[in-house]
């Protein structure tokens, strides 16, 4: 049974196959936090323990007792206004300005299936694979109930927690701070991994110790953004990939986002996740309800490792929707790095030529093919094929490239608009900015106001009468700045604008998808500026970053893998010299590591020698036979390429018989000792061949002393050992 309520002693205690979640009524009702660990059963309120502190205030009905303070309690979900002074996930204003409120616990619900959120993206499960607890919480004088829900995915090793937050009274109540997820930790010595970054440089991983005070993640941009990824992950001072405790919360949002790790007085931590407060007042009029988007959090006593696969499996199976789900995608080459803006229908049909004669299977049309889009400084919102550009209509284009037996993508920004275009000169009021104030400009572009139906409705309608001109099989969907002037004409209330913006484009999304069920979407901001649980609800892959470098990529997509499996991550073959950094890399390292997520092209291939063209005749051969693992196999990170001399990771089949290994060096030396590295995941008991060598490996030698690397002279070397195992 996922989800127990014992009467005896007032606890819910939630199961997972590998994992007890348990939580507790307090005599006078609040829900204090119990644990989070290793499958158990019983009840663990022996856990929390109490004394009469200094300073530390006590409830009205339990002036009495001393020790009865949320001072110190472990709790589930801290409110402003209870006397616990750490990081609230809770902050509600009344009408009269008074801060605070006094939840405490009002019954509960428990039903099979898993609960969804009206408007936002939400991991999605079928009756049997999951339950419900709908816990409520009340403050009778001010008139708010709070619902905090919780999703049990068994199998998965998830629980995912949202709340939803009503207005029962007779006045207005403002919002102030509603976190998704909350959770203490009665004592222990504990690192935070976050995952840090800027423009083509995203999700950098840093470990640290978690010491007195609170290291706060989170972004005020009103996207999830580069610089902070909105995962968090706390995890036993000593715990390695293979083991130890380690437990992680992933927002499914898009937004602004903030995360909190802090350790108190009483060397307690709180570890936290949810919607950015800042710029955040969310009005609650009488009857009204409000949604916080979803955290899904996982446990894991075996180390980082299994964490990485529990997010990774829930993602694939209860983020992602969709006919492209676990299928192979299409090798596609991309116009950007190509041509930029320099383009026309005859060179778009060239790239594809040439493109299809090495194997690969899409061409995706980038910016510059509407309005007079000839630079970066115009034309956003002018949703309009300039059929003089390209010289023919975008049904012609489209037609002569499936001629070729290629599918066809194009790229979008439906969020953005130009001062310089014809959308502005008609709907100046579009646009997000303060009046009277001259708003802040990104890449010469603003944000228009998607929290406004109407203005999303003509962006849509805009967009779909391009996509009605031929068969579309893929849109990159980009958003390239952030969000700094907040200011909406349709409400009075601008502290709800974010969220509601953030809803729109949820909105629009689905429309689109509902609309053309068969497209496969790919998000992009600027790389990867917005690569989150959220997006990926609607758009299965996610362009990882700008910086196409194979050796920056490491670290980039090692980063990423603590969160999001291989096959969301999108990453291509483009150019050496590298254009972001100037990096000089073999093509087959380029490949190797464009293959540890969907893999494709941004280049021009008219250029290329005739070496390098077979050279990526067989890259592509070898993607193909790759794909599957990628799409659906185990990920191992096998070394940090941030530390390590080798950047090494692995892929195996769910079922242990199929296995790629890919290894690539970041160092060069003289006289080089040959570097070893260390299998996971085989078949105990098992052979393994090489399918290239065709050579056998004991499968128990090869994680216990690991396999050496080939040695080869030169910088960046990059190994791909596809293994299977022997059966018999
Ligand atoms: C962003 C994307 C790039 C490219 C350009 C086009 O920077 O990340 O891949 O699409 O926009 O303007």
């Amino acid at each position: 049974m996922g989800i127990l309520f014992d009467d005896t002693n007032r606890t819910f205690t939630l199961n997972t196959e590998s994992s007890t979640y348990q939580m507790q009524v307090s005599g006078i009702g609040h829900i204090l936090h119990l644990y989070y660990g290793a499958s158990t059963r019983g009840c663990m309120d022996y856990l929390v323990t109490s004394a009469d502190r200094g300073f530390s205030g006590n409830p009205y009905d339990k002036q009495d007792e001393r020790s009865y303070s949320l001072d110190q309690f472990p709790q589930e979900y801290p409110f402003w206004g209870s006397g616990d002074f750490r990081s609230e996930a809770l902050m509600v204003r009344d009408d009269r300005g008074a801060w605070g409120c006094d939840l405490r616990y009002a019954g509960y619900e428990i039903e099979n299936g898993k609960y969804r959120l009206e408007g936002l993206p939400a991991a999605h499960a079928g009756e049997e694979e999951a339950q419900t607890l709908r816990l409520m919480l009340k403050d009778e004088s001010l008139g708010l109930e709070v619902t905090l829900l919780y999703g049990v995915l068994e199998k998965a090793d998830i629980i995912t927690r949202s709340v939803l937050v009503r207005n029962t009274g007779s006045r207005r109540l403002y919002l102030e701070k509603v976190l998704s997820a909350s959770m203490d930790f009665a004592w222990g010595d504990y690192d935070s991994l976050i995952f840090y970054g800027r423009h083509a440089m995203e999700r950098t991983m840093q470990r640290s110790r978690v010491g007195h005070g609170a290291l706060e993640i989170g972004s005020r941009r009103g996207m999830s953004s580069h610089q902070y990824n909105p995962l968090l992950i706390l995890a036993d001072h000593e715990a390695t990939e293979d083991a130890g405790r380690c437990w992680a919360m992933q927002f499914v949002y898009s937004g602004g986002f903030a995360g909190c790790v802090e350790k108190d007085q009483y060397d307690q931590t709180r570890m936290q996740m949810g919607l950015s407060p800042e710029q955040f007042s969310y009005p609650l009029d009488p009857g009204e309800m409000f949604t916080a988007p979803e955290v899904i959090m996982s446990f894991s006593a075996e180390g980082l490792t299994r964490l990485s696969q529990n997010l990774h499996a829930g993602i694939r199976r209860h983020i992602l929707r969709g006919p492209h789900v676990g299928k192979h995608r299409p090798v596609l080459i991309n116009s950007w790095e190509a041509a930029y803006f320099d383009f026309d229908a005859d060179k778009i049909c060239a790239l594809a030529k040439e493109a299809c004669d090495l194997g690969v299977s899409m061409v995706v049309m980038d910016d510059g093919w509407f309005g007079d889009r000839n630079d970066d400084c115009r034309a956003l919102g002018d949703w309009t094929v300039n059929e003089e550009k390209l010289g023919c209509s975008l049904g012609e284009l489209i037609r002569r490239i499936n001629d070729m037996g290629m599918k066809f993508g194009i790229w979008i920004e439906p969020e953005m608009i130009s001062e310089n275009s014809r959308l502005f000169a008609e709907h100046p009021d579009w646009a997000l900015a303060v009046p009277g104030r001259a708003p802040q400009i990104a890449r010469k572009q603003m944000v228009l106001d998607f929290s406004r139906k109407e203005v999303a409705d003509g962006i849509f309608d805009q967009i779909c009468a391009v996509l009605d001109q031929g068969k579309v099989d893929y849109v990159k969907w980009d958003y390239n700045r952030s969000i700094m002037d907040v200011w909406s004409m349709d409400t009075k209330d601008q502290g709800r604008v974010l969220y509601d913006y953030m809803l729109g484009v949820y909105r629009f999304l689905e429309r689109l998808l509902e609309r053309y069920p068969d497209l496969l979407i790919e998000g992009c901001s600027g790389g990867g500026g917005r690569f989150d649980a959220g997006m990926l609800y609607y758009t299965p892959q996610i362009w990882c970053s700008d910086n196409t470098d194979a050796i920056d990529r490491l670290w980039i997509q090692y980063g990423t893998s603590f969160g999001y499996p291989p096959d969301v991550m999108g990453a291509h073959v483009s150019v050496s010299p590298n254009e972001q950094n100037g990096r000089i890399t073999p093509l087959q390292t380029r490949a190797a590591a464009a293959m540890g997520g969907t893999f494709g092209y941004e280049l021009d291939p008219a250029k290329l020698t005739e070496e390098e063209k077979e050279e990526i005749r067989k890259e592509i051969r070898d993607y193909e036979r790759f794909a599957p693992l990628v799409q659906t196999g185990l990920y191992y990170r096998l070394t940090n390429p941030m530390t390590d001399l080798v950047g090494a990771w692995e892929i195996v089949s769910e079922d242990g018989s199929d296995v790629l290994l890919t290894a690539v060096t970041v160092n060069v030396h003289g006289n080089m000792p040959d570097s070893y590295v260390r299998l996971k995941g085989l078949t105990k008991g098992c052979f393994y061949r090489n399918e290239d060598t065709l050579q056998c490996y004991p499968a128990d030698a090869l994680m216990d002393s690991g396999m050496p690397l080939p040695s080869r002279k030169g910088e960046y070397q990059a190994y791909q050992i596809h293994l299977r195992r022997m059966e018999g």
